[in-house]
């Protein structure tokens, strides 16, 4: 009780004393605006007490109320949200800050366990109820920097992996849509991640990546997104696609915000032992340090455009254009560019001629196991037939139009990825990824980066867990046509469609990359300049300062 009356005059400070000097409208104070807001921008007016945590807490979730229903982009909100974001107030009020996140609401991808109220299904019923024995590692350390995890994001369920869906998609969070033009196809597999962080449902989001789910979606939703290296963060208690290319990383707003999530997240962790890859155990680089000054100067750039001409989905001119002003800009800002460098390796990885065969048995091993390491487990599924069987059979699931086709190839193929059939697929794959691709090309021309339009450097990073970071570099024009997908569901082109530059490197290599994106993005600032058609109006100003009841709630 004690404790309780003391948070709740520190909550009266916190309202009453700043806030009288800064009444809404009285325009002395400059409250940020939602969709855009910066780490560095709410701490400040935190620190200033312009407006408390709870106060970010309320505005956020009125946002997503106001346009879930539209794009689908969250399927949980955490119940306790705002005794926690009141617990770091009166924190903060104390001087007792938890980390550089604290008091900032985030979401996370809803394939990233948390063991609170909130359920971790990977967009499936077969998941709902589950509970697991403690929080994954990600969230664990995004709490132990002070973040508030605000909500669960949607997903393609099963991160893309079940079958023929479409992007977006999932039993449990319905369709989520893009926020840049009429019915935008979401990409994915990170999707909720994707449209929440872009319209300012949170401060960030967290994704997840197996060939593309975080940098592609990052591109389309106008977002900073950075792939880590796969070792870099932690997947203990993260519903797996395939071991040896999942990772978890940051969806943000700016490259500066994406390094705060990053080095909240990342480090070497018992329960993953591909962690033990990486270098730096648990002193990871600082990766905000590396968020300033002239990061392209001096730099050896490669740009290998053979590349997107070989896959299956082509660039458009305007795409190649605004591409080849964003390579002067590279140049400009003091950069080395070794142009049309050949990665021999490209054409067999950007069609994916090995990728079904690892990936793939990789579920058949991995799923299970995320299923061996629940608490409880209502549906007493073990195995994939059982999970097959589960979907098939319960129409929330939306079987058959939405199909099982990834688990039937899986099951129907008869083994996982310890036969030596798998091997001989991923040391093929990775000998086309590595020496044939990026660990070749960083070695030959002595480069410290790759640089093409995001979407076709994914599956050249994945198989050896390269890393990717994207920032915002333009959008198609106004007159570009709508196009559907191949459901004829969505649109998956469109005017608008916001796109990024991509950036890989050699693996673990972060810290030069966040310091050539950042010289990037502040020589270009075009996140800015691209505004979502969908996006929610309230603001901390319609929150800040308003009474409230003795629950707590609003009086307007
Ligand atoms: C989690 O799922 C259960 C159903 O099993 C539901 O009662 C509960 O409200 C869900 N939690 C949240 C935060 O939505
Ligand atoms: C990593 O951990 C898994 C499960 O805990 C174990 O099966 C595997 O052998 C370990 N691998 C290495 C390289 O230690
Ligand atoms: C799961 O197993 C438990 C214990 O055997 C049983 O009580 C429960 O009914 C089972 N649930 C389902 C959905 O089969
Ligand atoms: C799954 O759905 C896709 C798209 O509708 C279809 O092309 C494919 O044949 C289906 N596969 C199976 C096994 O049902
Ligand atoms: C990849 O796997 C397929 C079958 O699953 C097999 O037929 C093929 O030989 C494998 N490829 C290599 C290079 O081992």
């Amino acid at each position: 009780m004690a404790a309780r009356h003391l948070l709740q005059v520190l909550m009266l400070l916190a309202y009453s004393l700043p806030l009288s000097q800064c009444a809404p409208g009285s325009g002395r104070v400059e409250l940020p605006s939602l969709l855009d807001a910066t780490l560095d921008e709410l701490q400040s007016g935190l620190n200033a007490g312009h407006f408390t945590s709870v106060d970010l807490i309320r505005a956020y979730t009125a946002r997503i109320d106001e346009v879930n229903s539209r794009l689908h982009a969250v399927n949980e909100i955490n119940p306790d949200a705002v005794s926690i974001a009141a617990h770091h107030d009166a924190l903060r009020y104390s001087g007792n800050l938890i980390g550089p996140l604290h008091g900032i609401p985030v979401v996370i991808k809803d394939n990233i366990g948390t063991a609170d109220k909130m359920n971790n299904t990977a967009g499936s019923y077969a998941l709902l109820g589950a509970e697991i024995p403690e929080d994954s590692t990600v969230a664990r350390k995004l709490r132990e920097a002070g973040a508030i995890i605000l909500g669960k994001a949607n997903l393609a369920q099963w991160s893309g992996a079940r079958g023929d869906i479409t992007q977006g998609w999932s039993a449990y969070g319905g369709q989520c849509i893009g926020a840049y033009y009429p019915d935008m196809d979401p990409d994915g597999s990170s999707s909720g991640s994707g449209t929440a962080a872009s319209v300012g449902l949170a401060w960030a989001a967290l994704g997840t990546d197996t060939t593309g789910s975080i940098a592609d979606p990052s591109s389309k939703h106008n977002l900073v997104g950075i792939k880590p290296t796969m070792g870099l963060t932690s997947r203990y208690l993260v519903v797996p696609i395939s071991e040896h290319q999942d990772t978890v990383g940051p969806m943000a707003r700016t490259v500066k915000d994406a390094a705060y999530l990053l080095s909240a997240i990342a480090g070497s962790d018992e329960h993953d032992n591909y962690t033990s890859a990486s270098p730096f155990g648990d002193q990871v680089p600082d990766y905000v340090a590396a968020c300033k000054g002239k990061g392209l100067h001096g730099r050896r750039i490669g740009v290998p455009r053979h590349m997107v001409q070989l896959g299956p989905n082509k660039p458009s001119d305007y795409m190649l254009g605004i591409f080849d002003s964003a390579v002067d800009v590279l140049r400009a800002q003091g950069a080395e560019v070794i142009d049309d460098i050949i990665l021999p390796g490209a054409a067999d990885l950007l069609n994916s001629k090995y990728s079904p065969f690892v990936t793939g048995p990789d579920i058949m091993a991995n799923i299970p196991r995320y299923f061996s390491q629940l608490k409880t487990n209502p549906n007493n599924i073990t195995t994939m037939v059982q999970l097959r069987e589960f979907i098939q059979n319960d129409a929330r699931e939306g079987y058959p139009e939405k199909n099982t086709s990834s688990w039937d190839r899986g099951i129907s193929r008869g083994y996982d990825n310890t036969s030596p059939v798998w091997w001989g697929n991923y040391t093929a794959q990775a000998e086309l990824a590595g020496p044939q691709g990026i660990a070749g090309a960083v070695k030959k021309y002595s480069l410290d980066a790759i640089v093409l339009p995001t979407e076709y450097l994914s599956k050249l990073a994945a198989p050896l867990g390269n890393p990717v970071i994207s920032v915002p570099v333009g959008r198609t024009p106004d007159d570009t046509p709508l196009e559907k997908n191949e459901f004829g569901t969505l649109n998956i082109k469109g005017p608008n469609q916001p796109f990024g530059l991509g950036f890989t490197g050699a693996r673990f290599s972060e810290e030069v990359l966040f310091e050539i994106a950042y010289a990037f993005e502040q020589a270009t600032m075009v996140r800015r300049t691209i505004i979502p058609y969908i996006q929610p109006k309230t603001e901390l100003k319609d929150i800040v300062g308003k009474r409230q009841d003795t629950n707590g709630n609003l009086e307007l």
